[in-house]
């Protein structure tokens, strides 16, 4: 006889509401033979019934309402892929109510009120499975939660957005400017049409905020992320921190140093010869450091539909699983408030390596003056180049320093800029992976 199905709803039929029913439907056979019953895709809500999706889906699958499929009493899971805060919120905390588990790829919507909505699971007892929420086909949330549940993590950092990444490999390989590789990430359908999120670096701390809380045990804390995207970075940094031997990468960090727990996102150089800066196009790649393992670099696709896809089958999976062995219960993994005393340390706090970019009239004493000041805030520098002679014009001068203060660099910026002999803003990036 055959074992009676887990029904699966999904809402959001998008790219990855199409992934996701491809892969349901076309390893139906493959799932049950894996779980020793059958996953049932019973329906797909969506706004618009009419697109044509690539996929043909059996005959009254596809309706246009949500509210049918949470009412509907033999659904298990409902899968929400719409994405954005509102209506997901209520679609998801409506699920919850009605005791169905959920399967969710939205990182916003966890980020900024994953509180409430993991306290409903509980509440309700019922699951929430969010694989999908972060770096699509690499299993990050399974790894920091599940496989290194042995180890105390001090460091897990990486690339979790491919969209700027992408948009920074662009501008490396072909030193075209920023506009110019942002409108080709939007032709080819990287970037939304609003990339806002993506380049700002706010997706990525949307991600970091549920990384961090797994491998550290922290309340949710995107409000406390410092965060600062890629739109400022230019080709003429990108070809110094080739020549000083480093690639410039939105880097997503959450480190622990003491008992405070570093949480920023900002363009970064990294040496080129770590593996972090091979990590090209719409690739993301997260770097976890643990006491029992060491340090670990997992490595994959970000984002599309069949990688995020695969995601969500396999929070469907797991949690099919559960029901059927009764073992479900809100368990997510999520401390609600948090368990660890550990402190967002403050940015102005944090200490790091630093690439600067003055716009300098070349002349004698220059450099005496901006040095002069570095050194009276406690920066010292290791490297530097001068580039051009342009008497009375500016020119380029790039310095790369040893370890400083924020608070100190940010201070000693301030007055370099006053000068009189340098003319706009001081470009300044942060330096990681070495020691420096
Ligand atoms: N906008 C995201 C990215 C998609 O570019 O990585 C997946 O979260």
């Amino acid at each position: 006889m055959q074992k009676k199905a887990v029904s699966v709803g999904i809402i959001g039929f998008g790219t990855v509401g199409t992934g996701t029913a491809k892969i349901l439907l076309k390893k139906r056979r493959d799932i049950e033979r894996k779980l020793g019953f059958p996953v049932f895709l019973k329906n797909i809500a969506d706004i618009n019934t009419k697109r044509e999706r690539g996929i043909k889906l059996p005959e009254g699958v596809l309706i246009n309402d949500p509210e049918a499929l949470l009412n509907d009493p033999d659904i298990d899971i409902v899968v929400e892929l719409i994405g954005g805060i509102h209506p997901a919120k209520e679609i998801i905390l409506k699920a919850l109510r009605n005791g169905k588990h959920v399967v969710t790829a939205n990182k916003a919507l966890l980020a900024e009120t994953g509180r409430e909505i993991f306290k409903a699971a509980e509440k309700n007892r019922v699951e929430i499975g969010f694989e999908a929420a972060v770096a699509g086909s690499i299993p990050i949330i399974k790894i920091v939660r599940e496989s290194l549940i042995g180890n105390s993590i001090s460091n897990i950092y990486g690339i979790i957005n491919g969209t700027a990444n992408y948009i920074l490999t662009k501008m490396t390989e072909e030193a075209v400017d920023f506009k110019t590789a942002l409108k080709e990430a939007q032709a080819l359908g990287y970037a939304e049409a609003d990339p806002t999120f993506d380049i700002e670096g706010i997706d990525s701390a949307h991600k970091l905020t549920i990384l961090a809380s797994l491998a550290f045990g922290i309340p949710f804390s995107f409000k406390k992320i410092y965060t600062e995207g890629i739109t400022g970075i230019t080709p003429l940094d990108i070809q110094f921190a080739s020549e000083f031997g480093y690639r410039i990468k939105l880097l997503a960090i959450a480190k622990q140093t003491g008992k405070e727990i570093e949480l920023r996102v900002h363009p970064t150089m990294i040496p080129e010869d770590d593996l972090i800066s091979g990590v090209n196009g719409v690739f993301n790649a997260i770097y976890v450091e643990g006491d029992a393992i060491g340090p670990a670099l997992y490595y994959g696709k970000g984002a599309g539909g069949m990688p995020t896809g695969s995601a969500v089958i396999s929070d469907i999976m797991d949690i099919a699983r559960n029901i059927k062995t009764g073992a479900v219960e809100g368990l997510h993994g999520i401390n609600l408030p948090g368990i660890s005393d550990l402190k967002i340390k403050k940015m102005e706090e944090i200490r790091t390596g630093y690439y600067l970019r003055f716009s300098a009239i070349d002349k004698p004493g220059v450099l005496s003056g901006i040095s002069g000041i570095l050194g009276s805030h406690n920066i010292s520098i290791k490297s530097m180049i001068q580039k051009g002679r342009k008497k009375e014009k500016a020119v380029p001068v790039v310095m790369m320093t040893h370890e400083a203060r924020e608070k100190d660099m940010v201070r000693a910026l301030k007055q370099i800029n006053r000068l009189s002999i340098v003319s706009g803003r001081t470009m300044y990036l942060r330096v990681e992976g070495e020691e420096i």
